[in-house]
């Protein structure tokens, strides 16, 4: 859906006046400001209530921008660029001294990607600056995949939301960093590891979710509506709970007697419509005041990897 011409430039001139402006991109939305300006930025923190540690994805509109933003960019890089961009992939390379060091949480490195929404490239173009942006949510919560999920959040906090309807690929991009001696997997997301790799050769995957330093928003608990969300069906007798019921297919939804509401991500097991519904989904049962939420898990490969990311991260417990 192509949002009228007329608000994008009124969106880009809020981005250019140090205002903040949620935007759609193919993955989900996010909440932008001009890059270089660190107190438009800082209120993205405010507004999020975002660890400071926890840095910001810079989204460009052409190659052009990269020189504007990044030292340098490993062969590596360079070659999923081309393959990939736009698209849903997040570069961290090193960063050139004028991004603020508020954007990356004072890291050397800086993400970057280039979306591929229309809307989202208009308004970069438009705004003729790098748009910093997280995900338009509150810190820790399910990212928005279309703009009445960040109304919800944040409407009042913030100056602009552009409606481009809902998120095509509904998971946040894949993150690979390139300030290691091998590209390593930050997060797996919205591009398949598989198509990464059939480009670069095998990447690194973090050991351990302690490795968080790496990324310091690797948060155990993340993507993670107010209910519980437990991983598997339980099949004991619902003993009066008020449970919900997020199944993958019609097939991994074994028995759905008992439960109060049930979410099939996909009739037949397509992943990436699963994927696309996922954050819908968990939204929708959030708000039906359930107990508890119970969830089968994915195949592990495409974007099966990054369902199965989220849920586990949803599913921790609280400190
Ligand atoms: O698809 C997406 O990536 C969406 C859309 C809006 O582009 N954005 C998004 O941003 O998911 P956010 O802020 O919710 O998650 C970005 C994550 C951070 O939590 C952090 O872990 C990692 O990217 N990150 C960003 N810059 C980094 C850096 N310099 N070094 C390591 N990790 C970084
Ligand atoms: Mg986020």
């Amino acid at each position: 859906m192509h949002i009228a011409e007329s608000e994008i430039r009124r969106a880009a001139q809020t981005i250019k006046t140090g205002g903040i402006v949620a935007f759609p991109t193919e993955t989900v939305y996010g909440l932008g400001a001009d890059v270089f300006n660190a107190r438009a930025v800082a209120r993205i923190f405010d507004v999020k209530q975002r660890p400071a540690f926890d840095p910001l994805i810079v989204h460009v509109h052409a190659k052009s921008q990269l020189q504007q933003i990044a030292e340098e960019i490993p062969q590596s890089a360079a070659m999923l660029i081309e393959r990939f961009w736009p698209g849903p992939l997040t570069i961290i390379v090193r960063k050139k001294k004028c991004v603020p060091d508020i954007v990356t949480a004072g890291l050397p490195n800086v993400g970057i990607r280039m979306p591929g929404n229309y809307n989202a490239l208009a308004l970069i173009k438009e705004a003729g600056v790098p748009i910093a942006a997280p995900s338009a949510n509150k810190f820790g919560y399910v990212s928005p995949t279309c703009a009445e999920h960040v109304r919800e959040q944040l409407e009042d906090s913030i100056d602009i939301v552009l409606d481009g309807g809902r998120c095509e690929v509904g998971v946040e991009s894949t993150i690979v960093s390139f300030s290691h001696r091998k590209p390593l997997l930050l997060r797996s997301g919205g591009l398949p590891v598989e198509e990464i790799e059939t480009v670069i050769g095998s990447l690194c995957y973090p050991e351990s979710d302690t490795m968080a330093n790496a990324s310091p928003g690797r948060a155990l608990r993340h993507y993670a509506p107010s209910t519980s969300i437990v991983i598997g069906q339980s099949l004991e007798p619902t003993s009066g709970l008020r449970k919900g019921l997020l199944a993958f297919n019609r097939k991994t939804l074994k028995n759905s007697d008992g439960y109060y509401a049930v979410e099939v991500l996909s009739e037949n097991g397509d992943l990436n419509e699963a994927a696309c519904n996922l954050f819908a989904a968990l939204r929708r049962m959030d708000k039906l005041k359930l107990d508890v939420i119970e969830t089968t898990s994915v195949p592990s490969y495409g974007l099966g990897l990054a369902i199965n990311d989220r849920l586990k991260r949803a599913a921790q417990r609280r400190n």
